[in-house]
């Protein structure tokens, strides 16, 4: 080979790998600037995940422990993060009620927080004539929801031309509450009565009687109740499967502390029943048309008809 020619393949050789080096150098680079936008955006996630767990003390400006005073003030919007698909329950039991409420009756919500149902049920029925609607309340804290003209039996037209008046009676323990009708006339008269997840913080001693009173001295023939609770799982296996779905789905909205600090509150307060042990408790009292119109994990919705 003479000199030239050696020359020249040395020189396409050294070309080649000094490509080949550039090449790589390139792919290094660009293998680090990859590397360093994931670390970019994982750094994004991450400030974007902690931005979208929404902790109840966020919206509640400082934490507080469950109680139903301290969560009086913005209470609709806690039970709306507390029970899964509480929209469409409550949107049922406005449809439902359209279904039991006659003219000349009564209509009671027990247990009624801020009154949002008690007033939604009177919105939809607003045709029907001679109404008298009843919040029951037992917390004073949720006052601040009502206006004067609401409170301790004052009547107030909330639309106007209707015949129909709204009440609420607070502070006012369900257990001694009887509607002034009742006392009154001493005969049947209400049409149409909801109790959304009260029940379960009464005693269980007095729960029987409040039922009783509700069948035999409050609903008239043809009346419906519509009874709401969280329940027992019939099993075991069931019971834990819903547990840790639910608190899973409620992670989103509270924080660990929160939900754990609830857990031990309500152990105290809130005495559940299987869904079995429900329908035998409506039935003993005489209902004999219950069906269940909605379910969530845990929590269930029964409507009960009075048929004789
Ligand atoms: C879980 S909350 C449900 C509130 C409302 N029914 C709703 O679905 O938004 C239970 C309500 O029952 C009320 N309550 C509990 N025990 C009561 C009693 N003995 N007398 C009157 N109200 C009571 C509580 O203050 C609270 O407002």
């Amino acid at each position: 080979m003479n000199d030239e020619l050696y020359k020249s393949i040395k020189e396409k050789a050294l070309k080649l790998k000094e490509a080949e080096y550039a090449a790589m150098k390139d792919m290094k680079d660009k293998l680090k600037a990859v590397q360093e936008e994931y670390k970019r955006l994982d750094k994004i996630s991450e400030k974007n995940q902690k931005k979208n767990v929404k902790k109840y003390g966020e919206y509640a400006r400082d934490y507080k422990k469950f109680s139903f005073s301290n969560m009086a003030p913005y209470f609709d919007d806690h039970i709306h993060k507390s029970i899964r698909g509480y929209d469409h329950l409550r949107d049922d039991v406005e449809k439902i009620s359209q279904y039991f409420i006659t003219p000349n009756s009564s209509v009671y919500d027990l247990g009624c927080s801020e009154g949002t149902m008690i007033r939604r049920i009177m919105a939809a029925n607003i045709d029907i004539d001679n109404v008298n609607y009843f919040g029951v309340e037992g917390n004073p804290t949720f006052l601040k929801h009502f206006t004067d003209a609401d409170l301790r039996g004052k009547k107030k037209k909330i639309i106007k031309n209707d015949t129909s008046t709204i009440m609420i009676n607070l502070p006012c323990d369900v257990r001694n509450w009887k509607a002034p009708e009742r006392m009154k006339r001493k005969e049947k008269y209400s049409s149409f009565m909801v109790s959304m997840f009260t029940l379960q913080f009464i005693p269980e001693a007095d729960r029987e009687r409040m039922l009783d009173d509700i069948f035999n001295y409050d609903l008239i023939k043809g009346g419906g109740f519509v009874l709401c609770e969280k329940v027992f799982s019939p099993d075991a296996k069931f019971q834990n499967m819903m547990d840790f779905m639910y608190m899973g789905y409620k992670r989103q909205f509270f924080s660990e502390e929160e939900l754990l600090d609830k857990e031990q509150v309500l152990r105290k307060l809130a005495k559940l029943d299987t869904e079995e042990t429900i329908i035998n408790n409506l039935k003993k009292v005489g209902f004999k048309d219950i069906q269940v119109f909605w379910r969530n994990f845990n929590f269930i919705g029964l409507i009960a008809i009075k048929k004789d």
